[in-house]
C-alpha cells in the first residue's frame, strides 16, 4: 500500500473533526479523507449491531478509495465496533476510548466525570477501561442525549447548549468532580461552554490529541509516512444532505471552500 495513500477518519456526524484537526496539526503533508455517516447519526441511541454494519461499509468504502489506514474518530463506534474491525481488516486501524487513565491520573480528590453517549457508557470496553485504570478513584457517568444532535446543527454555544450541557454537568458538580472526560469526539467543539459552566477548578480532558499522536506511532511502526513535503488536503463524504452538512463541515474545519461529496453506503 503506497505511503502517499490518503488516511480515511470516519464518524456519525461531524464530532470526528474534533480528531483530525489534531491529526492535522501533527501531520501537515498527509491526505486525508473524511466520511460523516450523517444519515445516521447519531450513533449513540442505535442498537450495536447496526454501529458495526454502519462501521463495515464505511471501511469498505475506504477500502475502495485507497486509504492506507482508518482512524474510527469516534469514541460510540470504537467502543462497539473496532475488535471486530480490526478482525476483519488487514489495515491498520485507529481507535478513540474516553480518557479515563489520563483523568485517574490528573484527577486531584479522586472524582472523575464522564461525559459520552449511552452505548459508549454501556459499552464492554468501556467496562473494562474503568475497571483497569479507574479502580482507585471515583468514576461518575453521564450519557448525554441530544448534544450530538446540537453540534451537527452548527450550534458550539448559546442558550440552548448552555441548558442542556448545564443538566448533564449538574450531578456531577454535585459529586464534586474535579475532572471531566469529553467521552464523544463532538463535544470538543463545545469545550469552551463547558469550562465556563464547569468553572476554573475543573480539569478538562480531552482524547483528540493523545488520538493524533498515536496515529504518528501507527505510521512510523508500519513505515507510512506520506514522502511529500507539500501540503496535505482533506476531502469530505457524507451519508446525509451534502448541503446542510457542508455548511456545518465548513463551519467547524474552518475552510470557507470545502466541499463534501453524498456517498450513501
Ligand atoms: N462522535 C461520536 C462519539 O464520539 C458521536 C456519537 C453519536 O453519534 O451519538 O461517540
Amino acid at each position: 500500500m503506497p505511503a502517499a495513500s490518503p488516511i480515511g477518519f470516519f464518524d456519525s456526524g461531524v464530532g470526528g473533526l474534533s480528531v483530525m484537526r489534531e491529526a492535522r496539526l501533527l501531520l501537515p503533508a498527509e491526505e486525508f479523507m473524511y466520511y460523516a455517516d450523517s444519515a445516521c447519526c447519531p450513533y449513540g441511541i442505535k442498537p450495536a449491531e447496526i454501529i458495526i454494519e454502519r462501521s463495515r461499509a464505511i471501511c469498505d468504502f475506504f477500502l475502495g478509495k485507497g486509504v492506507k489506514l482508518i482512524v474510527v474518530a469516534c469514541n460510540t463506534a470504537s467502543i462497539t465496533a473496532l475488535e471486530v474491525l480490526r478482525e476483519d481488516y488487514q489495515l491498520p486501524i485507529v481507535g478513540i476510548e474516553p480518557a479515563i487513565k489520563p483523568a485517574a491520573a490528573a484527577t486531584k480528590n479522586g472524582r472523575i466525570g464522564v461525559l459520552a453517549t449511552g452505548l459508549t457508557l454501556s459499552g464492554r470496553r468501556f467496562n473494562t477501561l474503568v475497571e483497569k485504570f479507574g479502580d482507585a478513584v471515583h468514576v461518575y457517568t453521564v450519557p448525554c442525549p441530544g448534544l450530538v444532535e446540537l453540534v451537527e446543527a452548527g450550534e458550539k454555544d448559546g442558550p440552548e447548549v448552555e441548558a442542556l450541557l448545564g443538566s448533564f454537568l449538574k450531578p456531577l458538580l454535585e459529586k464534586d468532580i474535579d475532572t471531566v472526560v469529553l467521552g464523544c469526539t463532538h463535544y470538543p467543539f463545545i469545550r469552551p461552554t463547558l469550562g465556563v459552566l464547569a468553572g476554573p477548578n475543573v480539569h478538562i480532558i480531552d482524547t483528540g490529541r493523545a488520538v493524533a499522536r498515536q496515529l504518528v506511532r501507527v505510521l512510523e511502526q508500519y513505515d507510512l509516512f506520506n514522502p511529500g513535503i507539500g501540503t496535505g488536503r482533506e476531502c469530505f463524504f457524507t451519508s446525509g444532505d451534502p448541503e446542510k452538512t457542508g455548511a456545518v463541515v465548513r463551519k467547524l474545519w474552518g475552510d470557507p471552500e470545502a466541499i463534501i461529496e453524498r456517498v450513501c453506503l
